[in-house]
């Protein structure tokens, strides 16, 4: 079969599509012959020996999937041949087949089709466990969304909104800001300020009140989640996704003078300690799919072969959105 695959740790187009042979499910796993492939930002991070997995090599990259079940391991129930699933695998996924415990697979309404499935996966995901588990979400929250244009971003935006929230998204583009207010922001705010510190704040009581906002998402983390601090109401909670814009340090003093709280948030763990909760929200996600509430912006598809063009396409647009792979299977 084809998959990319990485011999040693590099820049993403150093990396070739090869033929090895397909894998086999083992115990508690299923085989999936994928039609659908989500980009996300950790792929190219660990193609660089960047993210904090670091497979052996060779290995293929990509976790998000969504395809058939076209094989079963041991001990394998609630799966079976001819399931179509979307899936989250550590790695592995730029390929025609992959295998994937079943606690990562989630059936798919027979009106969602793969591509939608393959770009929400991972973002959505992560999103609604980073607002409703780690964030301790109550209806009515005001939330406020750093990278808000981002995949992880837009997808909070949407969750959020669908739960009722009051929504404030941080973007550092006029363009970009727009289109969070069209996926149902309540109000944009600028990231690109020079005193973010201070700006940050102001910008966010403008939006949201002088009392601040309860839950703060934050995928970027640098200078803009020291000043996301700031902008914490009585007992709010700041939820570290992420850091695109460098990993910070907090002072402590900064958590007592608002009973505030640090929580981090790792999707992955949750597959192993917290399997409920994955569950839950992949309910939830496809229900609201399904309601019309949320949609994943498409932003275009490619060939598992042109997965070199996908790649520099991904890090280079700057239009909100999800690029996915497809293998050519209808
Ligand atoms: N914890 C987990 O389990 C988990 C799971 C999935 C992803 N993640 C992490 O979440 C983060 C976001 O992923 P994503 O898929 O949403 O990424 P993305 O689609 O690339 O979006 C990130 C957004 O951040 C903004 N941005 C980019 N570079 C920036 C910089 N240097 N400083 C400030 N803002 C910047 C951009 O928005 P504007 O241009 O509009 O400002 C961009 O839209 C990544 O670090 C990823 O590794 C974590």
């Amino acid at each position: 079969m084809r998959a990319v695959l990485v011999e040693e740790f590099g820049p993403v187009d150093s990396h070739k599509l090869g033929e090895i042979d397909p894998p086999t499910p083992g115990a508690g796993e299923v085989l999936i012959d994928i039609h659908a492939i989500g980009i996300n930002f950790p792929d190219t991070l660990m193609m660089q020996g960047l993210y904090q997995t670091k497979p052996e090599r060779p290995f293929t990259p990509g976790r998000d999937v969504a395809g058939v079940i076209s094989g079963v391991g041991d001990d394998v129930t609630g799966f079976k041949v001819g399931d179509r699933v979307m899936a989250i695998v550590p790695w592995g996924a730029y390929a025609e087949t992959c295998v994937a415990q079943t606690v990562r697979c989630f059936h798919l309404p027979d009106d969602v089709d793969y591509v939608t499935a393959a770009g929400m996966a991972t973002v959505y995901m992560t999103s609604w466990v980073a607002l409703m588990e780690r964030g301790g979400y109550q209806p009515g929250d005001k939330v406020l969304i750093l990278g808000a244009s981002g995949g992880v971003g837009l997808a909070a935006v949407q969750i959020a909104k669908a739960h009722g929230a009051f929504v404030v998204g941080g973007s550092s583009s006029e363009e970009r800001g727009k289109i969070v207010l069209e996926n149902g922001a309540d109000a944009v705010i600028d990231l690109s300020v020079d005193d973010i510190n201070e700006n940050l704040r102001q910008q966010v009581f403008a939006a949201a009140g002088k009392e601040g906002v309860d839950i703060v998402l934050d995928p970027l983390g640098g200078d803009i989640f020291t000043a996301a601090l700031r902008t914490l109401a009585f007992a709010g909670r700041i939820v570290c996704i992420g850091f695109i814009a460098g990993i910070p340090t907090a002072r402590a003093n900064y958590f007592n003078v608002k009973n505030v709280t640090l929580v981090g948030m790792a999707l992955d763990l949750h597959f192993r300690f917290k399997p409920s909760v994955i569950k839950a929200a992949a309910e939830d996600v496809l229900k609201l799919l399904a309601e019309g509430k949320i949609a994943p912006r498409i932003e275009g598809t490619y060939d598992l072969n042109d997965f070199q063009t996908a790649l520099s396409q991904f890090k280079a647009t700057k239009s909100p959105g999800k690029l996915v792979l497809t293998t050519g299977r209808s």
